[in-house]
Order: structure tokens, then C-alpha cells, then sequence
């Protein structure tokens, strides 16, 4: 069982592997951004606290996303182990989710730093979209469904693409992820957890990079 977290910048592409790994090596993904979406959509009370916070771009409190993931670890073990997609986020999520783990019982395997430059985010965000049934993702250009309006997966014509998803949107996203999310790679680095790949590559090239992590 290998616990690991996918660290990079909005559009680094964690939301695609982690997919990748869930169904190639029967991985559990934890998406704090799923996770927020989903209550939003259900019209929860947190979910309409956090609605006008994500589509500015900006972070959600660390109280809110610590205690989304208290409740997934806390409920049940995953044999082939979990993948942290987009949390933490800042130093106190980290550190929370270190308690976390210790008080499961489980550890942290590694980082997966996915590097990538700032050009290629914003073509990556802008081209995404979305099955609104199933949740695969998909790219205008990189990944486009083989049959216009489709999805390759379970075949709905519900296609969407993020409220967030848009290049004024996307600088504030940057600015908190080299604010608030970058320090994280000095401090996994300190612990000798961190795995830099190329997040630029082709998916399957990027995929490959991380199963030598996973193992
Ligand atoms: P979240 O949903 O986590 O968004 P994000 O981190 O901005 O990341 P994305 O989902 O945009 O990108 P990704 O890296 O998953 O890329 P993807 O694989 O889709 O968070 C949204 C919001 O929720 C935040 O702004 C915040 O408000 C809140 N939030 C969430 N977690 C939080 C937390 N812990 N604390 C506080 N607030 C939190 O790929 C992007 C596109 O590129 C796709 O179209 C894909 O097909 C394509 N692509 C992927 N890989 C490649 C490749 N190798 N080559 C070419 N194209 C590729």
C-alpha cells in the first residue's frame, strides 16, 4: 500500500493521473477540489460558503478541507492506498494531515512534485472540460473525446467545463498556489519525501514517471 500526494500548480495535471492510478493500481483519490464541488452542487450550507471563494480562485479555509479528509481517512482503509490530489495546500494542511495520518496509522510514501511552466497552464485550464457524469477529464487538444461531444467512458453528452476555469481566475489560482502551496515543496524536500517528475511530458510519459515512484 503506497500513500502519495500529487503536488503542482492548477492544470499541473493531478486530477489526470490520479485517475490513472485509481484505475490501474486500485488507488483511492481524495480531491479536497471534488470534494468541494460535490457540496457545492448538493447545495449544502458549507457548499454555498465555498462557492464565491472557489470561482474567485482563492484557497477555502484549512479548518474546512482538514475536516473533509478527517472524515474520508477516518472511514475506512484503502488497500491499494490513497493519493492526496490538491491537499495540502498550505503548512497547517500538512501539518494536520501528518496528525492525521499518525493517529490511522498510516505514513506518508512520497511527493510527486509535477513541474510544469506557467504558459502551459493556462491552455491546459482553458481547453479543459469535463464528463459531468462519470468525471473524466478530458482536453480540447491534448485529450479530446473520439467522438465530438461524447464521452470515451460511459457515453454521456454532459460535458462541462469549470466555473474557475478561465485565465483571470486562473492568475489568482497561481498566485495562492506560489503563496501558499509552493513552500510545500521545501518542506517535503526537508523530509526527504519529495519526488520532482516532468509534468510537461505527455500523460502517458508523465504517468509512467510517477508508477516508478508508486512502484
Ligand atoms: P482543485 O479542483 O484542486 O483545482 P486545482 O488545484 O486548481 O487543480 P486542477 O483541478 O485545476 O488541475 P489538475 O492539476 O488536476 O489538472 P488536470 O489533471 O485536470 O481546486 C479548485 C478550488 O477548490 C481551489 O481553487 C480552491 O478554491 C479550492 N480548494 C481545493 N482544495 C483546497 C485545499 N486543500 N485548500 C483550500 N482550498 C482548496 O489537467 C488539466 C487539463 O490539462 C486537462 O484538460 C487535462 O486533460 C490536460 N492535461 C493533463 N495532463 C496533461 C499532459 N501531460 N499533457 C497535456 N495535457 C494534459
Amino acid at each position: 500500500m503506497t500513500n502519495i500526494i500529487l503536488l503542482g500548480p492548477p492544470g499541473a495535471g493531478k486530477g489526470t493521473q490520479a485517475r490513472k492510478l485509481v484505475d490501474e493500481k486500485g488507488m483511492i483519490q481524495l480531491s479536497t477540489g471534488d470534494m468541494l464541488r460535490e457540496a457545492k452542487a448538493s447545495g449544502s450550507e458549507m457548499g454555498k460558503r465555498v462557492a464565491a471563494v472557489m470561482e474567485r480562485g482563492e484557497l477555502v479555509t484549512d479548518e474546512i478541507v482538514i475536516g473533509l479528509i478527517e472524515e474520508k481517512l477516518t472511514s475506512g482503509a484503502a488497500s491499494g492506498g490513497f493519493i492526496f490530489d490538491g491537499f495540502p495546500r498550505t503548512l497547517a494542511q500538512a501539518d494536520a494531515l501528518r496528525e492525521l495520518l499518525d493517529r490511522v496509522g498510516l505514513s506518508l510514501d512520497a511527493v510527486v512534485e509535477m513541474r510544469v511552466d506557467d504558459e502551459a497552464l493556462v491552455s491546459r485550464i482553458t481547453g479543459r472540460y469535463t464528463c459531468g457524469d462519470c468525471g473524466e477529464g478530458y482536453h480540447e487538444t491534448a485529450k479530446p473525446t473520439a467522438k465530438e461531444g461524447v464521452c470515451d467512458v460511459c457515453g454521456s453528452t454532459n460535458l462541462k467545463r469549470r466555473a474557475d476555469d478561465n485565465e483571470e481566475t486562473l492568475r489568482q489560482r497561481l498566485m495562492e498556489y506560489y503563496k501558499n502551496t509552493s513552500p510545500l515543496i521545501g518542506y517535503y524536500y526537508a523530509k526527504d519525501q519529495l519526488r520532482s517528475i516532468d509534468g510537461l511530458a505527455e500523460i502517458d510519459t508523465v504517468a509512467a514517471s510517477i508508477a516508478e515512484i508508486v512502484g
